[in-house]
This record gives C-alpha cells, sequence and structure tokens, in this order.
C-alpha cells in the first residue's frame, strides 16, 4: 500500500505575504475556494499579523468570513500573540500557527524580539488554543541558515523545536526560510530534532531558492516525516528574509510523491488550475491570463 503523504497548502498565506501589489480580498477568496477542491486536509488562509509589518494580509477577516468553506478542510490563520489570536478566532481559523526562530537575527527582523521573548509571547496563544480546543501548530524559522546569522546549529532547532511542543503544538513545521539548504544539512538538522520529537510531529518547510527543495523533502521522507508544507505555483516568501524565493510548488511534490510509494490524495488537474489563477492574480506569468 502506498504510503499517505500530506501536502499542508501555502499559497493563501505565505504565498501572498510577500506580493509587492496588494492583492484584492475577492482573489484571494476565489483561490482559496479553487484550493478547497483540490484535496487539501489543510490550508493555511491568511496571518493575523500587524498590518504595518505585512500590510499584504490586511484583509484577513474579510478572506475567512468569504470563503466556501468545504467540509473535511481546515482553514488555519498564522498569529504572532494574543491579538492575532483573537482576531483569528473572531474569523473562525479552525487551527492556529505561531512561529519562531532558531536564531535571533531573524527573530529580531520577523518578530521584533529575541527568542526567548516570542516564546513567552507564544505561551498564552497555546494556553488560550487549548481552552479554545483550537489545534496549536508550531513554525521554527531558519532551521539550517539565517539571512542574518548564518549557520543555524541543529541543536538550536531542536531546543526551539521542544519549547513548541511544551507549549502543546501538535505538530512542529521546520522551515528553510531562505531556501538554500543542502540535504546533508536538513538530515544533520533533522537528526538532532528526531531526539527530542517523533517524526508524526513534525512537517517540513522547504523554499526553492536553491532548487534543492524536493531533494530535501526527500531527504525527509527518509526520516519518517509525512507532512510537507507547499504552494501552488511555487508562490511564497517571508518579507523578512530578503532573497528567499517561494515555497517548494505543491504540484512538482505531487508529482515526484505519485512517481514513488506514495499518495497524497491530491487533484492534479484541479492544482495546475488553482496555480494557474495564482500566477494571474500575482502577475508572475502574464502570458498566462485568459481574457
Ligand atoms: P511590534 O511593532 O514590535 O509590536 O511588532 P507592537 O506590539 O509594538 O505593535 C505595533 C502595532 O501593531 C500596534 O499598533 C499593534 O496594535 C499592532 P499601533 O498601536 O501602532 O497602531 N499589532 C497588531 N495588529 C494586528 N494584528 C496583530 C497585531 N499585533 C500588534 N496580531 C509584531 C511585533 C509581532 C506584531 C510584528 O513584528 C509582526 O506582526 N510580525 C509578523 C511578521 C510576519 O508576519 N512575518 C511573516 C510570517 S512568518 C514566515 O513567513 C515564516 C514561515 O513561513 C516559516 C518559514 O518559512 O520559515 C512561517
Ligand atoms: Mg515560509
Amino acid at each position: 500500500m502506498k504510503r499517505r503523504i500530506e501536502i499542508v497548502e501555502m499559497a493563501a498565506r505565505d504565498g501572498l505575504q510577500n506580493e509587492k501589489a496588494i492583492i484584492p480580498a475577492a482573489d484571494k477568496i476565489a483561490l482559496i475556494d479553487l484550493l478547497s477542491g483540490c484535496g487539501f486536509r489543510r490550508i493555511e488562509a491568511t496571518s493575523f499579523v500587524s498590518p504595518k509589518w505585512v500590510p499584504q494580509l490586511a484583509d484577513g477577516a474579510e478572506v475567512m468570513a468569504g470563503i466556501r468553506r468545504r467540509p473535511g478542510v481546515s482553514y488555519s490563520a498564522l498569529v504572532p500573540n494574543m491579538k492575532g489570536y483573537e482576531a483569528a478566532r473572531v474569523a473562525r481559523a479552525d487551527e492556529i500557527a505561531v512561529f519562531l526562530s532558531a536564531s535571533e537575527g531573524f527573530s529580531q527582523a520577523n518578530l521584533n524580539c529575541s527568542i526567548a521573548e516570542s516564546i513567552e509571547r507564544a505561551r498564552p496563544v497555546a494556553e488560550a488554543a487549548r481552552r479554545d480546543g483550537v489545534p496549536l501548530r508550531g513554525y521554527v524559522s531558519c532551521v539550517v541558515r539565517c539571512p542574518y546569522d548564518g549557520p543555524v546549529a541543529p541543536q538550536a532547532v531542536a531546543e526551539v523545536a521542544r519549547q513548541l511542543l511544551d507549549l502543546g503544538c501538535h505538530e512542529v513545521s521546520l522551515g528553510d526560510t531562505i531556501g538554500r539548504a543542502w540535504p546533508s544539512e536538513v538530515a544533520a538538522m533533522l537528526e538532532a530534532v528526531l531526539d527530542i520529537a517523533a517524526p508524526e510531529n513534525l512537517a517540513g518547510h522547504f523554499h526553492d531558492t536553491s532548487g534543492m527543495a524536493l531533494d530535501n523533502i526527500r531527504v525527509a521522507l527518509d526520516h519518517g516525516l509525512s507532512v510537507f508544507d507547499a504552494s501552488v505555483g511555487g508562490l511564497g516568501g517571508c518579507p523578512f528574509a530578503p532573497g528567499a524565493r517561494g515555497n517548494v510548488d505543491t504540484l512538482a511534490v505531487a508529482d515526484m510523491l505519485a512517481e514513488t510509494d506514495y499518495e497524497t490524495g491530491l487533484d492534479p488537474e484541479k492544482l495546475a488550475a488553482a496555480a494557474a489563477f495564482a500566477r494571474r492574480i500575482t502577475g508572475m506569468h502574464h502570458e498566462e491570463v485568459q481574457p
């Protein structure tokens, strides 16, 4: 029997947060509605962060209110603090994600605080999520390299992942934020994290700047991970990670997995249609725009 792998779709959040132009909420809603038909169990729909820091996703409430929620699909939102958590709850996010960094430089750039402070900010969010019965996901950024501090020690990643699991995250997504990790570096990082966490509680989040994201996913599969974040059209990037490219392309991951012993439950034709729409609204490939 083929091993089931879950892809968590990132295009609407990671994909759109770094766009120069502000995409209208109606287009974001249409994108999420297309994604809802592709077979995903989880779609990260938006974030509730400071609109001064990420103006592109300032319309999170409008987007969440406008989507057609498909039964069986969980629509998650990324939040940095209690203010974000409360807004995400009002917007009826099915899952909440908090995000920390394994490097101090990126923590300062992305969250304007140290790693230790960011854990203290995540703590009340975790307590509220537990109280409200909302599943909590955690991200660790810069799991191999940081755009500000350079190489990141595997032990530092394991320590932040442990803190997130202790806070009650059911899953920790390990982010190669700048997308330049080598497979050997990913293996070393995973070995450290797997000393403190089970593979069932981990996910891989690979940006694809150097074109090695698929290789890095293979390494993670060999280490027992079975959840990966990806983005239709390869959209994505963090405004606070200069030079980083998008998330690994969902269709490329699904195709690679379909060729081997894995299945994702995703419909390739619907994925291609969602990717074409995502490219169209971000203006990446004008030649694909339909009249
Ligand atoms: P700060 O400026 O230090 O915070 O930012 P503050 O508490 O002083 O607040 C500043 C202003 O923001 C205040 O408004 C707050 O009310 C407001 P003012 O009084 O000036 O009018 N504010 C908020 N507004 C709406 N929603 C909120 C919120 N919080 C405060 N939740 C802060 C600190 C954390 C808020 C800021 O740094 C921030 O929003 N950062 C988010 C950055 C971000 O979204 N980055 C991208 C996502 S992470 C990512 O992409 C990586 C990932 O994909 C994995 C990977 O690839 O590695 C997950
Ligand atoms: Mg990311």
